[in-house]
């Protein structure tokens, strides 16, 4: 790699000659870590030149190196940084040497602020812990490919400052895709670009919501979402989730109680429980929201991967009243690493949404925005997507299968309509904490249902995600969780249940 030129200063008003100046200034950065072993010094003319000094003293100050070994020449040509530094020689007294940043700041920190990171998991471990789509089959040539076309044909406006709301072409692909596929009214003028549907939750919770706001968020729910809510100052009121998703009879009693703000739920594929929120709920809620002005955050996040059943529309479908902020993500379809989201809302909401994306970011990145606006134009996507959803179908069946094998009655699971995870119910008597524990040992990463818990209490169950695995390591996954099991409960009744069944 060519190296940066190296900064030195010298201070012509200090009586040190300038020479030693130099040399001590070298020595300085060598000792500190800055100059590293074997990288190459500027030429003499060109030093001299940008430090304004003569050729001569830039010569002098490294002769000096030279002699005491910090620096070395070679046959072709250049003045290094030596490979093997002299010990201990120095003129410079040892608490001048600044070689790392402050450890801890100088000034006060604040509040903390609200973490939802899941852990990682080390090398080699199968995880099943997260619905995260497989980015091995991710059409990366295609991608490539339309990026290379953007850039050439466009570069010229893709690089410059653009459209804060997002690339037209993407708005535009995006509000055909969403009026296609969920019957949502959308248009390149009410949909807008994020990088990824975090940031939607996080511009839509600063554009609308404040301290003393009450936000009320599903009881079993996605502690991402809580932290970029919570970052407002708003305060979150869990409500129960059961088996057919959020309790909207719960909701409306809250909202007797107290004035809500907003609702933030994920009603096509409750997270983390799976399920799909009946009809006759998606419409009490709807004029629940009516009724009291609430916003209702309506976050779809794996919308494309449903397999059984009926298609089922998204609230903001039937949002008539203007109370529906609808956020996608193209994370789960293609890759969480490429950062695309987005949010649907009636105008007036795009607008201020707008202004705060242009006080903190600017604009998203244009050039890659339209690269995947080709995606959708050429139907790259559309194929991905049904290629993908018959592949994660056969997943899913596979890990129910694997789990009923090999845990038999430790966990019971049914295969989800839809999503990317399956959320297995397990014994009340098994130690989630321990098994996970055991499981990283054992090779397989999997997460405690209390994760997802907003008050962090006991939840009898794990979301297990099928879709970035093969069948043959989910097959493997499913082994190695009941490995762990055994490790935890040797003479487990449940692991019995188990051998007799496979
Ligand atoms: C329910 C839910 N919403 C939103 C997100 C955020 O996704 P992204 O910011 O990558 O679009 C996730 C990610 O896992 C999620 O599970």
């Amino acid at each position: 790699m060519r190296s940066w030129q190296h900064t030195v200063v010298l201070d012509a008003s200090r009586s040190e000659p300038l020479f030693l100046q130099l040399s001590e200034a070298l020595q300085h950065d060598i000792r500190a870590g800055l100059l590293r072993p074997g990288t190459r010094l500027p030429g003499s003319r060109t030093l001299a030149g940008s430090l304004g000094i003569h050729r001569n003293t830039v010569l002098a100050g490294y002769g000096e190196l030279i002699a005491q070994g910090w620096l070395c020449t070679r046959p072709a040509g250049g003045t290094f940084v030596a490979r093997d530094l002299p010990p201990g020689a120095t003129r410079v007294p040892r608490e001048r040497i600044r070689s790392r940043l402050a450890a801890a700041p100088g000034f006060p920190l604040g509040p903390p602020i609200p973490t939802a990171r899941i852990p990682d998991f080390p090398a080699g471990v199968l995880v099943v812990a997260k619905g995260a789509p497989d980015v091995r089959r991710m059409p990366a040539a295609e991608l490539s490919r339309a990026y290379r076309r953007a850039l050439a044909r466009h570069g010229r406006s893709l690089l410059g400052y653009g459209d804060p709301r997002g690339h037209p072409r993407l708005r535009a692909a995006l509000a055909e895709m969403l009026a296609s596929t969920r019957a949502l009214p959308a248009s390149a003028e009410t949909v807008f670009v994020t990088r990824g549907s975090q940031m939607a939750l996080d511009l839509i919770a600063r554009a609308l919501l404040g301290p003393g706001d009450v936000v009320a968020v599903e009881g079993l729910g996605h502690p991402g979402a809580w932290a970029a809510l919570r970052l407002t100052g708003a305060s979150l009121v869990p409500v129960p989730v059961d088996a057919h998703g959020v309790n909207v009879a719960a909701l409306a009693s809250l909202v007797e109680q107290r004035p809500l703000r907003a609702i933030y739920l994920t009603p096509h594929h409750q997270f983390p429980t799976t399920s799909v929120l009946p009809a006759a709920r998606r419409m009490a809620l709807l004029e629940l929201a009516r009724q009291h002005r609430t916003v209702i955050i309506e976050d779809d996040y794996d919308h494309e991967f449903h397999y059984d059943g009926r298609p089922v529309l998204p609230l903001a479908s039937r949002d008539e009243a203007g109370v529906v902020i609808y956020v996608g993500t193209l994370s789960k379809v293609l890759a969480p690493g490429l950062r695309i989201g987005y949010l649907v809302a009636p105008q007036a909401v795009i607008a201020r949404i707008t202004e705060l994306r242009v006080a903190t970011d600017l604009q998203g990145d244009q050039a890659h925005e339209c690269a995947v606006a080709e995606l959708f134009e050429d139907g790259d996507l559309v194929r991905h997507v049904r290629r993908m959803r018959r592949m994660y179908r056969s997943r899913r069946d596979a890990l129910v299968e694997a789990l009923r094998r090999h845990l038999g009655s430790a966990i019971h699971v049914a295969p989800a309509a839809g999503g990317m995870a399956l959320w297995a119910r397990t014994d009340p008597a098994l130690d989630l904490d321990r098994w996970a524990e055991l499981g990283v040992e054992h090779g397989v990463g999997f997460l405690p249902g209390r994760r997802y818990a907003f008050d962090g209490g006991p939840v009898h169950a794990l979301r297990l995600g099928f879709t970035p695995l093969e069948e043959q390591e989910l097959e493997e996954a499913a082994s190695r969780m009941a490995a762990a099991l055994r490790a935890m409960a040797p003479r487990s009744s449940h692991l019995r249940d188990a051998s007799q069944s496979s």
